[in-house]
C-alpha cells in the first residue's frame, strides 16, 4: 500500500473507533475492499483519490462527529500533508456529496468518476446479510422497534426527517430496496441487485413468522 494511505488509514481508524451505529472501522475496511474490487473495473478512475476517499468517508458525518466544521478543517490540514491542493478538493468534494441523506428532496451534486465509484463502495455496504445487520444495529442504538405494522413506511424528503428514521423493518422500503436502481458503475449494479434480491428473500421469511 502507498505510505500515504497506511497515514490515511491511521486517521480514519483514530477517527471512527468510537462508533456504535454500524459505522465502525469494519464499515470502512468493506467500503475500501469493495472500491477495490470497483476501481479493477474502471481502469481510467484516479485509485489514490478513490481509495483516500473511501478510508474518509465516514469521518465528518454528523452522525458521528458533534462539530462537523472543526472536523472539516482537521481533515484538510492532515490531507495536506499528502496530496496537493486541486487533490484534497476533489477527496473533500467526494466525501461531502456522496452520501444518500445528501440526496433526499434534490437532485444532488454531480460526482466525478471517483466519486461515484466511493459512493457505489458504500451503498453496496448497506445491501445483503451486512446491510440487514447493520441497519438492526443502527436501530437499536436509535431505540427503533424491530417492525410495528401500524407504522407505515415514509418518503423521506429532507435529512433531518431521515435522521428521525421509524422501525427497523421501514429503513428497508424507506431506503435500502432504493438503493440498487441508484448505482453508477456496472459492477454496483450487478452486485447491488443480487444483494437486494437476499434482501428480499429475508424479508418474505420475516413476513411469514411474523404471522400478521
Ligand atoms: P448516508 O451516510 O449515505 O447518508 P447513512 O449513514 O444514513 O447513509 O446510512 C448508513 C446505514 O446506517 C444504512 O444503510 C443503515 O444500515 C443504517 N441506518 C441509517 N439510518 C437508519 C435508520 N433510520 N434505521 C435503520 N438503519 C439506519
Ligand atoms: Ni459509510
Amino acid at each position: 500500500m502507498e505510505a500515504r494511505l497506511t497515514a490515511i488509514r491511521n486517521f480514519a481508524a483514530e477517527k471512527m473507533n468510537q462508533d456504535h451505529t454500524g459505522h465502525n472501522m469494519d464499515h470502512i475496511q468493506r467500503v475500501v475492499h469493495l472500491a477495490a474490487n470497483i476501481l479493477e473495473t474502471e481502469p481510467t478512475a484516479n485509485q489514490s483519490i478513490v481509495l483516500a476517499a473511501s478510508y474518509l468517508h465516514d469521518t465528518i458525518d454528523d452522525k458521528l462527529v458533534v462539530d462537523v466544521t472543526t472536523a472539516l478543517e482537521e481533515l484538510q490540514q492532515f490531507l495536506a500533508l499528502h496530496y496537493n491542493h486541486d487533490e484534497v478538493a476533489h477527496i473533500v468534494h467526494i466525501i461531502q456529496n456522496m452520501s444518500y441523506s445528501k440526496s433526499l428532496g434534490n437532485q444532488g451534486t454531480e460526482l466525478t468518476l471517483e466519486g461515484q465509484i466511493v459512493q457505489d463502495a458504500d451503498r453496496l455496504d448497506a445491501l445483503g446479510a451486512l446491510g440487514i445487520l447493520r441497519t438492526a444495529y443502527f436501530g437499536g442504538s436509535q431505540g427503533h422497534p424491530i417492525y410495528d405494522p401500524e407504522i407505515k413506511p415514509i418518503s423521506y424528503q429532507n435529512k433531518v426527517d431521515y435522521r428521525k428514521g421509524s422501525t427497523v423493518i421501514n429503513h428497508f422500503y424507506e431506503k435500502l430496496l432504493l438503493l440498487a436502481d441508484t448505482m453508477n458503475t456496472d459492477y454496483a449494479k450487478e452486485e447491488g441487485q443480487r444483494r437486494t434480491q437476499f434482501m428480499h428473500n429475508f424479508l418474505a421469511e420475516f413476513f411469514l413468522e411474523w404471522q400478521d
